[in-house]
């Protein structure tokens, strides 16, 4: 069992012995070893810093693609924006934070309710009580977490985030008593023991109050950070809240859904799921797709591609683009359920909408005709092209191919999420739809990381490329041969040749 599975197994069985009905589990997740070196977590030189906003109070002007609004932060700071208490403004913060995570109003309150429905906030002490971060303590303090030799450090003395104490009468059930406390109470800003900025209530009797950590039959006081106090104050999330208040079945299906999808959504379709818990309904965000059938003539099908008309470049180009927003770090994207013909896909700059749609219609009817899928003939028609390619430069070749591939109907979509896919950049067809503050060259390397290919893939692809004429709008930069459409070996042999001067010329030029 991984280590990845067994973490989310842990929070999910957590939350069924505190009563949850979960919606269901799923193992399948893999373990790295080594540090995530390519991670981008923001262009800040330190923590907490404030530089991710290209317009400074313009929230949703949040530095794509990051989510959390400070480095070192998983969400958005629980004091208040730059740690000043004001729930509307940490509303926009959440609201930007959480749709970059691929959720919506009514999934974040379910999410930040249903979370902060059980456990507590840690900072009963100073901060500076604490010993030095886990992996920079003495050998014998390793693996045991963040030290405070000044007192135990544990239990009713933890100190974590700062905040001091529990959402609800009872932080091990999980049941209504977020919504009574956070709607019930008036609130009002305090400070923590550890200094930091809480809201608690105006009034509360002694049994509304939550049992402490340690001794059940002692009351502390409930609080509340500056994001629970946006689920009161932000009208959306409030009218959100005051229907999950009225209908607890409602809220606990939501949350149980928003869960399963907070902790799944990273491993990509559905049948990369493993185990006995896998839910049988098919949710939007998995993009799912049909099984594709694999019965039909293959060479029949490369046999009415090679007679359409179409040309190397057109047929490359479309198996290209259909493939290429594939992200291996949530396996979204990809060629399968030949999503590049519905909305928005098929309207996307970078896809050349025309030249798209004339390919298409062409190989449209060859697939109905075939019963196959038109994911699998818009890959066969690339892999037809290069070999015509390769026979155009004296070479013969075979492209391997697996048909399978489905086809998913508009209905099966949540149109909206695949905007977060749409390439702005691809360096593989030397095109760039507007400049960015990033390179070019940064953003072909982004690109081929998330496309999982290695440095000589990519090298071998965008030269390949280049003399196949797939340039987006059929531009002439780095075409280095006069053998346009033949799979030569010219783009290296012209960039490598010393008798070549190369000067830049600036960007898009
Ligand atoms: C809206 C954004 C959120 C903010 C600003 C936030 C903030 C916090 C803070 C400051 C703590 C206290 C940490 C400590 O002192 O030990 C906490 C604890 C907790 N949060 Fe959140 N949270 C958010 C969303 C969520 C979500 C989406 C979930 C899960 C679905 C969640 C589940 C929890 C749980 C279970 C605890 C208690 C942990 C414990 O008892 O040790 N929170 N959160």
């Amino acid at each position: 069992m991984s280590w990845a599975d067994l973490i989310i197994l842990a929070g999910t069985v957590a939350y069924e012995s505190m009563g949850l009905k979960t919606f269901g589990f799923a193992f399948g997740r893999k373990d790295i070893w080594a540090p995530e070196k390519d991670t981008y977590w923001g262009s800040e030189k330190e923590w907490l810093g404030a530089a991710r906003y290209a317009e400074g109070d313009k929230r949703e002007s949040l530095e794509n693609p990051l989510a959390a609004v400070q480095m070192g932060l998983i969400y958005v700071n629980p004091e208040g924006v730059g740690g000043k208490p004001d729930p509307m403004r940490t509303a926009q913060d959440v609201r930007e934070t959480f749709a970059r995570m691929a959720m919506n109003d009514e999934e974040t309150v379910a999410l930040t309710a249903g979370g902060h429905t059980v456990g507590k906030t840690h900072g009963n002490g100073q901060a500076a009580n604490l010993g030095p971060e886990p992996e920079a303590a003495e050998v014998e303090d390793q693996g045991l977490g963040w030290m405070n030799k000044t007192s135990r450090g544990i239990g009713r003395d933890t100190v974590t985030s700062g905040i001091e104490g529990a959402w609800t009468a009872h932080p091990t059930r999980f049941d209504m008593g977020y919504f009574e406390m956070l709607l019930g109470h008036e609130w009002e800003l305090k400070k923590s023991p550890a200094g930091a900025w809480q809201w608690m209530p105006v009034d509360i009797a002694e049994e509304d109050m939550p049992v402490d950590v340690e001794d059940p039959s002692i009351r502390c006081m409930p609080i509340m950070t500056d994001a629970d106090m946006a689920m009161k104050v932000d009208p959306v999330y409030r009218e959100i809240m005051e229907r999950f208040a009225r209908d607890p079945a409602a809220f606990q299906d939501a949350f149980a859904r928003a869960w399963f999808k907070l902790t799944h959504r990273d491993m990509g379709p559905k049948a990369r799921y493993v185990g006995p818990d896998v839910p049988v309904e098919d949710l939007i965000w998995q993009d799912p797709v049909p099984q594709g059938p694999t019965s039909y003539d293959i060479g029949h099908v490369r046999a009415r591609i090679a007679a359409s008309g179409l040309t190397t470049a057109e047929m490359v180009a479309t198996a290209w683009d259909s493939a290429r927003t594939f992200r291996g770090s949530d396996m979204r994207g990809g060629a399968n359920g030949a999503r590049i013909r519905l909305a928005p896909q098929k309207d996307w700059e970078g896809n050349e909408p025309a030249r798209l749609q004339k390919v298409l219609a062409v190989l449209e009817p060859i697939a109905g005709e075939a019963g196959a899928s038109l994911a699998d003939v818009i890959v066969l028609a690339g892999n037809v092209g290069i070999e015509q390619a390769a026979r155009a430069a004296g070479v013969e070749i075979a492209v391997p191919f697996s048909p399978g591939r489905g086809d998913a109907s508009a209905e099966m979509a949540d149109a909206g999420s695949f905007d977060a896919l749409e390439p702005l950049a691809d360096g593989f067809r030397n095109w760039l739809k507007k400049d960015y503050a990033v390179s070019a060259e940064e953003m072909l390397l982004d690109r081929t990381q998330l496309l999982g290919l290695s440095a000589h893939e990519m090298t071998v692809l965008v030269g390949g490329m280049r003399v196949l004429g797939t340039n987006h709008g059929g531009t002439r930069h780095g075409v280095f041969t006069d053998r346009e459409g033949a799979l030569t070996n010219d783009f290296f042999v012209n960039l490598t040749d010393m008798a070549n001067a190369w000067v830049p010329t600036g960007r898009n030029t």
